[in-house]
Formats: C-alpha cells, sequence, structure tokens
C-alpha cells in the first residue's frame, strides 16, 4: 500500500491468516497500468504479482479453463497456472500443474499464444480453490517464470550446507540470470563473512572466484585443502582485506542495522565493488526494519550515497530474514 500511496494512488489491500495472498485493491486505475508503471517494481516481500480482475468461480471440474478465460483478449508470451503458499492451498500443487498444458492448448486455440514477444505479459492464473481462480497478466520484469516465484535450483550436491540456496538463489535474483555470469568471473576475488561451514564459499568457488572465509568456526573438508580459500579466524566485523576485492557476501547472524552499516563501510572504502548480504529480520515490523536498512545503508555511505544501490528481496530460501544486493547504481 505504500508503494501505492508512493505513485500517487490509494486503495485498500486483504488478506486471509496463513494463505499467503495479498490482494490489493487500486482506488482508481487499471491494475495492469500501475504494474506497468513499475509502481511495484522489485517487491521485497511478495514472491509474485499479477494484474487480475475479479476472482471466478463455480468453475466446473471438467472444463475450469473455459469459463475462466472467456473474456480474456490480451495476446501472453508465457502462462503459469499457480496457487498461493499457505496451508489452504498447498493441496491445489498437482492441479496447477495438469492445468498448465491445457491453459497453452486453449491460448494457441485462440491466437493469443506469442512465446518470445518480449511485449507482451506473461499470464497468471491463480487458483484459490479447485473451483474458483483469478487470471491475470504481469509485465514480464515483474513477474517470475516459476510458479509461485519458487525458483526450481539445482541441487547443489557436494555444498557443505543448506545456506548455499540462499546464495544461489540470490545470486539469480538479485544479479540476474544473464548478468551473474559477467560479474561472477574465474580470478575474481571475494570476502566470505560468517564463512563457516562454507555453503557460500563453495558457491563461489563453483563460479572460479578466490574467497577469504572469514570465521572462527571450522570450515568443511574439503574447502580446508583448496588452495584458493584462505580460512581467516577472526572477527568479520573488524578484519580487513589485504587488497581490495571484487566481492564481499556475508551471512552473519547479527542484527541487521550492524550488518548494513559493515557493508556499507567496506563499500565507501572501496574494499569491495559489490556485496551480496543476508539481513536477519526481527519477528514483528519487518517492513520497518527493511527500510531502517535502506536508509542506514545511504547514511553510512557518507560522500559515496547514491554510488550504490540496494536491493533487498525475500527468497524462498531465506527464513527470517532477507537478501540484500549492494552494487554500482550504474547497474543496480
Ligand atoms: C549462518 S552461519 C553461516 C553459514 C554459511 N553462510 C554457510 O553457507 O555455510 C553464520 C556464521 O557466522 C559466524 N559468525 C558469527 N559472528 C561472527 C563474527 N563476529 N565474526 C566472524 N564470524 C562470525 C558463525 O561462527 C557462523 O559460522
Amino acid at each position: 500500500m505504500q508503494r501505492l500511496g508512493d505513485a500517487g494512488g490509494h486503495g485498500h489491500a486483504r488478506t486471509r491468516d496463513g494463505a499467503g495472498l495479498l490482494e490489493v485493491f487500486p482506488g482508481a486505475g487499471d491494475a495492469l497500468a500501475w504494474l506497468e508503471a513499475d509502481t511495484f517494481a522489485d517487491p521485497v516481500f511478495p514472491r509474485q504479482i499479477s494484474a487480475t480482475s475479479a476472482a471466478v468461480s463455480d468453475l466446473p471440474a471438467d472444463d475450469r479453463l473455459r469459463p475462466l478465460l472467456a473474456s480474456w483478449q490480451l495476446p501472453v508470451s508465457d502462462a503459469l497456472v499457480e496457487t498461493a503458499e499457505g496451508d489452504a492451498h498447498r493441496a491445489l500443487g498437482k492441479l496447477t500443474q495438469r492445468l498448465t498444458g491445457p491453459l497453452k492448448g486453449v491460448l494457441q486455440e485462440r491466437a493469443l499464444w506469442r512465446p518470445g514477444d518480449p511485449s507482451a505479459p506473461r499470464m497468471h492464473v491463480t487458483l484459490d480453490s479447485g473451483s474458483r481462480a483469478w487470471v491475470g497478466a504481469a509485465p514480464l520484469r515483474h513477474s517470475s517464470a516459476f510458479p509461485g516465484g519458487i525458483p526450481r535450483l539445482r541441487r547443489l550436491g557436494g555444498a557443505p550446507s543448506r545456506s548455499a540456496l540462499k546464495l544461489e538463489e540470490g545470486l539469480r535474483w538479485l544479479v540476474g540470470e544473464s548478468q551473474r555470469y559477467l560479474e561472477l568471473r574465474s580470478g575474481m576475488t571475494a570476502a566470505d563473512l560468517g564463512a563457516a561451514p562454507g555453503g557460500w564459499t563453495w558457491v563461489l568457488r563453483q563460479w572460479g572466484l578466490g574467497v577469504f572465509a572469514v570465521d572462527n568456526g571450522a570450515l568443511a573438508p574439503g574447502l580446508r585443502a583448496d588452495p584458493d580459500v584462505v580460512h581467516v579466524r577472526a572477527d568479520a566485523f573488524t578484519w580487513e582485506p589485504p587488497r581490495p576485492l571484487d566481492w564481499l557476501v556475508c551471512d552473519l547472524v547479527d542484527k541487521p542495522a550492524r550488518v548494513v552499516e559493515l557493508m556499507a563501510r567496506w563499500l565507501r572504502r572501496g574494499w569491495a565493488r559489490q556485496a551480496l548480504f543476508n539481513l536477519k529480520l526481527p519477528m514483528r515490523r519487518r517492513w520497518a526494519a527493511v527500510q531502517d536498512a535502506e536508509r542506514r545503508f545511504q547514511r553510512t555511505l557518507g560522500a559515496e550515497a547514491g554510488r550504490f544501490g540496494l536491493r533487498m528481496r525475500h527468497l524462498y530460501h531465506d527464513r527470517e530474514e532477507v537478501t540484500a544486493y549492494a552494487a554500482p547504481t550504474s547497474r543496480n
């Protein structure tokens, strides 16, 4: 709602306990136009957003799609059937898979299927139950190609911890599917603050980066034997790198204010060119904590304020935290 207000709009929102689903009703203007105007760009907590009209109810079990799409006229370049994540919706997972192929078939029949057309939006069919659904659309740049925004990551066999998935997902979402091939190259260097047992260091090593792994705890045996991993037993808040590095990553469990200020100090001093890090959120007032982190980040940058942008996202593999990416504004 704050985003809508900042863009000069108004409206109201509705949620249901535990449903993982938020409906926003703009008081004026077309929902798709709000999305196209980037009003909800780069959301922190929602994993998927689409502009829909009212939900359609009483869909017959033997033909849900035709009545749902009866008045749909917009050509689309992709189409997903998905559902929210709460307990009430979890049982619908199989049905979303069964309907995806037929949905594309119906769109083809009606000459509304334009795969590969970057200007055509993605269609989102969101099941609320077996007989009720919303149909909507979102510009490709604001919507995930994965149903529900949940990435199907290849299993990271060999990674010393599940945390590795957080960095993998963060690199995809925040750095970008193609940009990460430019930003992570063999021969680059990184610091991993709070590295043990080494899931994040392991991901960086897969990309060929040399890593200073800073942690008093033990690293996994494979990383201990790796000549391109320097295990630094030190306090991450006071350790200084021997030379400027390409990357800073950080998975410290500490106050978000302390961590974000540490990241900004590194960037201000030129110790790293970009940073990807986790911020552990308090139980309550999480949006306020996110906004506080943004303010502290720019304040700590001092004379460098504005030169770096900060994007944050609550990833699928995150728990009580958000993942943040700080990079020069020319790119972020
Ligand atoms: C969540 S774990 C990191 C997991 C790691 N990213 C991985 O993928 O395996 C947090 C780590 O931060 C370390 N840590 C906490 N405070 C620290 C500090 N002040 N300096 C260095 N390491 C610290 C802990 O020892 C712990 O190993």
